[in-house]
């Protein structure tokens, strides 16, 4: 074992770390601050030798330090005030490994002020460049490939090995499999092991965006093409061109969309909402449902010539309850989140713990396990989760008088509603009036949860 982290350092250590022009902060494994610089203090106008001792997670619990610790991960970027300081900084942050051990972590970061106006005036200048609603959240990287999908089971892995020969073509992907097994993740997956890999990645949500807005969202309007559309706007399909769209919950798209969404498939080209122009895009579709798509053919609710145009190749994701084989490496694989999620570290679960989530039939899949670990992780004394930490959210049935928090039961009643009424845009009327809250409302509550 080698000294102390700081011990370590030594005396030219010290004068090298000292002549930085960057603030620089080490911790050490358990997240004490063992060293800060001459640059900290200047930077952030507040003594660096006061924050040695301190203990990240108590202190700076957001910070790009915890960050590092909790996942073993760099961390680039980071703008955030540390307490005590009078300026933010932008930070990068590192691991520090001897021996293959994770042993600290290391920031280097410089004040924020100039960087983050460049910032600033760039989105101001970006605010003039119309794009849909982001609001919604869709347009984010892709951060998935196929080594972070956790999983040995077979019928997994042969969904993989699908996954990653079609990656290399163009073709269209139809993803099935009940909500939380991955879907989006596979999606992502397959975004990045592509040729398209550094072009956009965008996700919509076709059941979080009411019907009406679609349209818009989808291919984007003209500047006046009706009242209130002030300013033209592109829509998603224009903004992944040469990347990819993934057209999530695509069983609950209305029949009027289905059909522009085939003429787009077939002729690779759309007019915005108003205009005239045809606008060729080159933008590879993935979609996924978790619906039963060949029902809603016999009940007309889905065309069969776009289902025959998107069930290219189709891959199934197995549900949880299918393969509870992968429940160790899957919770291993969260734990960095969960341990983020909660602010301090969880190495763990003990065997009985694990048992208990092998016995249980999981109707969320992998979004719900990963809530119950969140829940676990808050519970739990030290870092080791226990069985008794677990509650699995069994319906709760009223007569039995067990209590769950009102944000559950809302989810909990908004699935019930959805499952009697069908998520199709009349199913989600019923559903909305049965649940006494306007169609809106019901609309940003499956926002809330996706
Ligand atoms: N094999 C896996 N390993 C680790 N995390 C997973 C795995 N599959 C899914 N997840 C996580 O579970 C959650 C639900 O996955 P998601 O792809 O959104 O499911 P779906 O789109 O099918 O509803 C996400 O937070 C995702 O990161
Ligand atoms: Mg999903």
């Amino acid at each position: 074992m080698f000294k102390s982290l700081v011990e370590s350092i030594g005396l030219i250590g010290h004068a090298v770390l000292d002549s930085s022009p960057e603030g620089i902060l080490l911790a050490d494994r358990e997240g004490n601050i063992v060293y800060a610089n001459k640059s900290y203090t200047l930077i952030c106008r507040n003594d660096g030798q006061e924050r040695v001792g301190q203990n990240i997670f108590k202190t700076n619990p957001q910070g790009a330090l915890t960050q590092v610790l909790l996942t073993g991960q760099p961390v680039f970027g980071k703008k955030h005030l540390p307490p005590g300081a009078h300026a933010e900084v932008l930070s990068n942050g590192f691991p520090i490994h001897i021996d293959n051990q994770l042993v600290g972590a290391i920031v280097f970061f410089r004040e924020a002020g100039e960087a983050i106006k460049l910032l600033d005036e760039l989105a101001k200048a970006r605010e003039d460049i119309p794009v849909p609603s982001d609001g919604l959240g869709q347009i984010r990287q892709a951060g998935y490939d196929f080594d972070k999908i956790a999983g040995q089971n077979q019928s997994l892995k042969q969904a993989i090995v699908l996954a990653r020969r079609v990656a290399q073509s163009d073709s269209t992907v139809l993803l099935r499999g009940e909500s939380g097994t991955g879907k989006q993740l596979f999606a992502e997956a397959i975004h990045n092991t592509s040729k398209r890999k550094s072009y956009p990645f965008i996700h919509v949500n076709c059941a979080a965006i009411p019907d009406t807005l679609l349209e818009s969202e989808f291919f984007g309007y003209e500047k006046g093409s009706f009242t209130g559309a002030g300013q033209r706007k592109i829509g998603t399909f224009e903004l992944a061109d040469k990347g990819t769209i993934f057209l999530d919950e695509i069983g609950d798209m209305d029949l009027r969309l289905q059909a522009k969404l085939l003429q787009v498939l077939q002729n690779g080209s759309f007019r915005r909402l108003g205009g005239i122009k045809e606008i060729k895009v080159n933008t590879r579709v993935i979609a996924a449902t978790n619906r039963n798509l060949e029902e809603l053919i016999t009940k007309e609710l889905f065309r069969k010539d776009l289902y025959f145009r998107l069930n290219v190749v189709s891959i199934e994701i197995p549900p949880l309850c299918e393969r509870t084989d992968d429940i160790p490496f899957i919770v291993q694989a969260l734990l960095p989140k969960i341990s983020c999620r909660v602010g301090r570290v969880i190495k763990g679960l003990e065997d009985k713990a694990i048992a208990k989530l092998e016995s249980y039939c999981w109707p969320g899949n992998i979004r719900e396990l990963e809530n119950i670990l969140e829940k676990a992780g808050t519970l739990c004394d030290g870092e080791w989760i226990k069985a008794d930490d677990i509650y699995l959210s069994q319906l709760p049935s009223m007569e039995t008088g067990s209590i769950v928090s009102l944000e559950e039961l809302e989810q909990l009643m908004i699935s019930r509603a959805l499952r009697k009424f069908g998520s199709s845009l009349a199913g989600k009327k019923e559903a909305a009036r049965a649940l006494g809250i306007s169609l809106t409302t019901l609309y940003n509550k499956l926002r809330k949860v996706q």
